[in-house]
């Protein structure tokens, strides 16, 4: 028995660098000293530092002024990108075709003594993630995305656009059951711009994330409800919604209601990047947690911009979470009402919420069978040449310098040929170049 712990412990806590853990988690504090780790005291999950994901880029600490002892270890430091346009993350040992949540964490906390955050642009590989504009040098953000990883491997790239050096405080996967967000596929992404994924817990700036949320998406509280009074569960509510949004019951068992028969409130995505054309999906969760009297009715329609959402009058159901969802387009403030009917006795209520950005994946990357293996591996055995990082051929503008590529329409683009004369390489001609077929 002892030696069963003892070796769950070693497993748990083995932690090898570059690669997933034992939950297929990985979770790198950039900035800390290469080959640290530690545990976080909240959530137990162990942090590493950027060995094995990264080669470029330096460590900083925040300035003092932003140090502050509530601080999570997180996000005291980071990693700076002062050289070359693009610098890549890479995440290894996934599984291909599986999905996944990405979290990258920002806090720029004057590092550089400048007083000002840089923008610059966020890819997954090749393709377009989300700009990084967080004005706030004092505010922790995160930028989460839900996606279907086309390889076995993923990078996450931080692009400079000439406003500032690019940096990043924490960078995090989750794997995903399949099943889970229906709307994310090979060609669709959802994105989390800002921390849109709320909770209705009784106390403000409470987060709810792993253990409580096994896939440890991050919730926060949302208080800007008027007027509304919050509710809370007494008996352990199902977890029903497992095989869709697996909602943790943590989240549910809160809920707000209003001394009224309606709930209004109005939601913009508070992104400078956004236009008309940015769609976003949404998604309401609702379960009752009060034990209704049986004369009394709590009946209430959901409306997002004077558009009704349910087809019936919808009545929550005692301790088992149901979820309204849909995607909205082309407005400035979205406006959400949960209004009583006619019949119902009871006030309104809402549990959990989340808005995402929806972003096609449209951009097709090097042939990952072929040329990016072969060139990953090439880059590996001799350590980084030039501007080698991220995709070897896409985009165009950031192509790796000596190869030369072709980008056939609506397919992997091909490595057709390699100058690396005047590279100054030593030693064996590796056997990966055999793998560049075209
Ligand atoms: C980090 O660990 C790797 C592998 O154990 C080792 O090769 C490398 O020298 C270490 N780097 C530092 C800075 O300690
Ligand atoms: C960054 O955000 C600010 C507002 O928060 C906006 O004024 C500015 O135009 C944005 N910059 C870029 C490059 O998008
Ligand atoms: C994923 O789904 C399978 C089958 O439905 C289940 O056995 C497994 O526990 C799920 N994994 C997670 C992390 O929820
Ligand atoms: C992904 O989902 C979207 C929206 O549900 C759908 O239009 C699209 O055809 C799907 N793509 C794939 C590859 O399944
Ligand atoms: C909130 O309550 C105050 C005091 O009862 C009232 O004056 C105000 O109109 C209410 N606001 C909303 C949005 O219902
Ligand atoms: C609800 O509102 C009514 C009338 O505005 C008031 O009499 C009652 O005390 C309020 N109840 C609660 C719980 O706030
Ligand atoms: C909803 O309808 C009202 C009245 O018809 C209108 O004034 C308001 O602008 C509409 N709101 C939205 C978001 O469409
Ligand atoms: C959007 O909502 C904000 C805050 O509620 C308000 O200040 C702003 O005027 C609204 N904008 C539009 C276009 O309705
Ligand atoms: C409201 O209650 C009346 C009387 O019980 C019933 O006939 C009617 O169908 C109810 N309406 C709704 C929308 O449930
Ligand atoms: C790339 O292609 C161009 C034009 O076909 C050719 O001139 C050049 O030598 C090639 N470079 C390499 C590295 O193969
Ligand atoms: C290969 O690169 C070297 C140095 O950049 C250049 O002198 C030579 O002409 C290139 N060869 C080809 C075939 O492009």
């Amino acid at each position: 028995m002892k030696l069963c712990v003892a070796v769950l412990l070693f497993y748990m806590f083995q932690v090898i660098h570059g690669q997933p853990d034992y939950q297929g988690f990985i979770s790198i504090d950039c900035g800390i000293p290469l080959n640290s780790t530690y545990q976080d005291s909240i959530t137990n999950i162990v942090y590493v530092s950027d060995y094995g994901f990264i080669t470029t880029g330096e460590n900083r600490i925040i300035s003092s002024d932003y140090m502050e002892p509530s601080l999570a270890k997180r996000y005291s430091n980071l990693r700076f990108f002062p050289h070359g346009p693009r610098n890549c993350y890479t995440l290894r040992s996934l599984v291909m075709g599986n999905k996944y949540l990405v979290r990258a964490s920002f806090y720029y906390g004057n590092y550089d003594g400048l007083g000002k955050p840089p923008v610059f642009d966020l890819y997954l590989g090749t393709n377009y993630w989300h700009e990084v504009n967080y004005s706030d040098a004092g505010a922790f953000n995160w930028m989460d995305i839900i996606l279907v990883v086309p390889t076995d491997y993923l990078q996450v790239c931080l692009v400079n656009k000439g406003m500032g050096n690019p940096f990043i405080s924490g960078l995090d996967l989750r794997p995903l059951n399949t099943t889970l967000y229906p709307e994310v596929n090979a060609s669709q992404s959802l994105v989390l711009v800002n921390s849109n994924r709320f909770h209705m817990g009784p106390t403000d700036n409470s987060i709810i994330r792993y253990p409580s949320d096994p896939l440890d998406r991050i919730w926060t509280t949302y208080n800007a409800i008027p007027n509304c009074t919050k509710i809370s569960a007494t008996s352990p509510m199902h977890n029903n919604l497992r095989d869709v949004y697996d909602v943790p019951p943590s989240v549910m068992q809160n809920a707000a209601t209003v001394n009224s028969s309606r709930i209004d409130f109005s939601w913009n995505p508070s992104d400078p990047s956004a236009n008309i054309n940015s769609k976003y999906f949404f998604i309401f969760y609702f379960a009752e947690l009060q034990h209704v009297p049986s004369k009394a009715v709590r009946q209430f329609d959901i409306i997002v911009n004077n558009k009704t959402w349910n087809s019936r009058p919808y009545t929550p159901t005692f301790l088992f979470a149901n979820y309204f969802s849909g995607v909205v387009q082309g407005m400035e403030n979205y406006s959400v009402s949960l209004v009583a009917t006619k019949n119902a006795t009871l006030p309104p209520i809402l549990n959990a919420m989340e808005m995402y950005l929806v972003k096609p994946i449209t951009a097709v990357a090097t042939d990952p069978e072929d040329a990016a293996r072969a060139m990953m591996a090439i880059q590996d055995n001799f350590g980084v040449v030039k501007n080698w990082m991220g995709d070897p051929c896409t985009p165009k503008t950031f192509i790796w310098r000596g190869l030369n590529c072709s980008y056939p329409p609506a397919n992997p683009s091909e490595i057709m040929g390699l100058n690396l004369s005047s590279f100054g390489l030593v030693g064996a001609i590796s056997t990966n170049f055999r793998d560049l077929k075209a």
